[in-house]
């Protein structure tokens, strides 16, 4: 059975990513029979605050076996312009934001429609554990353990219809939680989408937590996307609406500066971004700051996602 544990915070309660890894197998094997919190905890470490353990079993299949960045680079060097434009900024000004009570609407072509409490929501779908690469359109990479479900699997429980041919995502739009809202850095709310089949991949996830805890707010709480070929930007963080459409959404990016963003922005080292390379980046956390790694075609997933795009020509549809 899933547990998904609303948020209480007790600084008791703090994990460091070296406690939870050499706990990750333990837990892995503990999930889903409820036994991941009665874990014993760290106490008395300094980090910012986060929620209690996740129950979930660790997708062993859809994991890299890379190294995991650090606590710290996850949640303190991110993109969520709706808390600045600064790496900084969302750790350090998305503190206060309410995760709780939340509501998602799912809505457009789909049997089943509604709003629902996040809780429920969630609540037939079992967590798992998956560590992913991300790779950001800025040419810098990650590597982060998510806990999440498969979007497919959640989708599905909507019954689209033959008319869904893509799925739009949106953030919440609330100016006065989000001061980056306030400026028209983007035309808010922050929207993504993807085609159906896309989303039904199965490595395309909705993300809870990391590193086994909720989500902190700076990483896109409660509920965010993660579609692990593709840009980061694809991955929209805190979201509130999920609309099943015929025809091809509009994504923030794409209308911000369409010569840049595409709808696809599928991770390709052989088309350049029009202002830099695309060939190379640099792990966060490695190395010196002129280290570069090769960027790999899908980012590493090719196997998994080429076959999606057979036939269209990718340096048109970037
Ligand atoms: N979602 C929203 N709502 N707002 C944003 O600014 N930034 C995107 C994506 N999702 C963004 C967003 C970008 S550019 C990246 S690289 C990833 O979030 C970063 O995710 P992370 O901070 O958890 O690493």
């Amino acid at each position: 059975m899933p547990v998904y544990r609303p948020p209480s915070i007790r600084p008791s309660e703090i994990t460091p990513e070296q406690v939870y890894l050499s706990r990750r197998q333990l837990l892995g094997g503990l999930a889903g029979i409820g036994l991941a919190s009665a874990m014993p905890r760290a106490s008395g470490q300094s980090m910012a605050l986060v929620e209690p353990p996740l129950s979930f079993t660790r997708n062993a299949r859809y994991s890299t076996p890379e190294k995991a960045n650090s606590w710290s680079d996850i949640t303190q060097y991110n993109n969520f312009y709706e808390f600045g434009t600064d790496k900084a900024d969302p750790a350090q000004n998305a503190g206060d934001f309410r995760t709780r009570p939340w509501t998602v609407t799912v809505d457009g072509e789909a049997e089943l429609r509604g709003q629902f409490d996040l809780d429920s929501f969630l609540k037939p779908h079992a967590l798992e554990e998956r560590i992913y690469r991300l790779r950001c359109v800025e040419a810098w990479s990650m590597v982060i353990p998510w806990v999440g479900i498969p979007l497919g699997e959640v989708l599905k429980r909507f019954k689209p219809t033959s008319r869904a041919k893509f799925v739009e995502f949106t953030t919440l739009l609330d100016p006065k939680q989000m001061p980056g809202q306030r400026y028209p850095v983007l035309d808010w709310p922050y929207a993504e989408g993807l085609r159906m089949d896309e989303a039904m991949h199965p490595l395309a996830i909705l993300a809870v937590g990391l590193y086994g805890r909720v989500l902190p707010n700076q990483n896109g709480a409660p509920l965010r996307l993660v579609v692990p070929w593709k840009y980061g930007f694809k991955s929209i963080k805190s979201i509130v609406r999920i609309r099943f459409t015929e025809k091809q959404p509009k994504t923030s990016w794409q209308q911000s500066a369409p010569q840049e963003y595409g709808f696809f922005a599928n991770v390709n080292p052989a088309v350049d971004h029009p202002r830099w390379s695309q060939k190379r980046e640099r792990r966060i956390g490695q190395g010196s700051l002129w280290d570069r790694q090769p960027t790999l075609p899908f980012n590493g997933y090719a196997d998994e996602v080429a076959s999606l795009y057979r036939g269209l020509d990718l340096a048109r549809w970037f």
